[in-house]
């Protein structure tokens, strides 16, 4: 994702969305009640079963947090097989100044701004639906882990502490779907050759609070030339296709 600063201020409700280059969906998330101290954990269900075997998409959610003024985010990214095994790419970053980490899998920087993104590849089916864990472990330290929804295993993406002073996540924010590959300043982006992708967002999962999932709109380069299609399931999900 990629935040234009001339956009920032021209489309002020796009703020948090990817909002230039291959930024394509956005989907609005709510927790209700959430304490004036925001929560301490949460989780964002993500099913990527029908996407392709290659790199270019992200699948994410964004959190904000009380008390800092950037977003987080964690999510899902497509890749190639590998002696024909399937890889899951999963991310969790920040976008706050003076966020730290040591850990391995994490480094300084996130989509060329501040923050920290960390990240893991791991063999892992792409049919299994995929829960992202956010949880608080000690003042302002956040860990993010993949978990497996069928299997139940999971694997630690990375931590990383925000300034001191903040605080929980907040109770809403935005999901996107990116065609990230697009971030790259250049313009001979062609609608019409975005390949077909399909994610399904569950409901966000806080444990004493309800989750829900709002109405997902297309922005972007792209609004009405890629056969976006979204609908909500039985289950309060929210499925979505884009491309050809
Ligand atoms: C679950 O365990 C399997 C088998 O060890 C492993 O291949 C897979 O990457 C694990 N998945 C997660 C999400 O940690
Ligand atoms: C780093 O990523 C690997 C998977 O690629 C994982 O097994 C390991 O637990 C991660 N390390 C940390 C500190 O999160």
């Amino acid at each position: 994702m990629k935040l234009s600063q001339s956009l920032i201020y021209t489309l002020p409700f796009l703020h948090s969305a990817a909002a230039q280059g291959g930024g394509m969906v956005g989907l609005p998330w709510t927790v209700s009640n959430v304490p004036e101290t925001g929560l301490e954990e949460i989780t964002f269900p993500i099913d990527i079963s029908a996407s392709p075997h290659e790199r270019g998409f992200y699948f994410a959610q964004q959190f904000n947090f009380v008390g800092a003024p950037d977003v987080g985010y964690t999510g899902l990214q497509p890749r190639a097989d590998i002696n024909g095994q399937p890889i899951i790419h999963a991310a969790f970053s920040s976008f706050n100044a003076g966020t730290t980490s040591d850990d391995e899998n994490c480094s300084d920087g996130a989509d060329g701004g501040a923050g920290v993104s960390c990240a893991i590849d791991i063999v892992s089916p792409y049919e299994h639906q995929y829960l992202l864990l956010v949880e608080n472990t000690q003042g302002t330290t956040w860990v993010g882990t993949l978990v497996d929804a069928v299997s139940g295993n999971g694997t630690r993406v990375g931590s990383w502490t925000l300034p001191g002073g903040s605080k929980g996540i907040k109770g809403s924010q935005l999901g996107f779907v990116e065609l990230y590959a697009w971030n790259d300043g250049k313009s001979e982006h062609v609608c019409a050759d975005v390949p077909k992708h399909g994610v399904t967002f569950g409901e966000p999962v806080a444990e004493g609070y309800e989750g829900s999932l709002g109405v997902p709109y297309e922005y972007g380069d792209c609004v009405g030339e890629i056969q976006y299609e979204a609908h909500t399931t039985a289950d309060g999900a929210v499925a979505i296709t884009v491309g050809y």
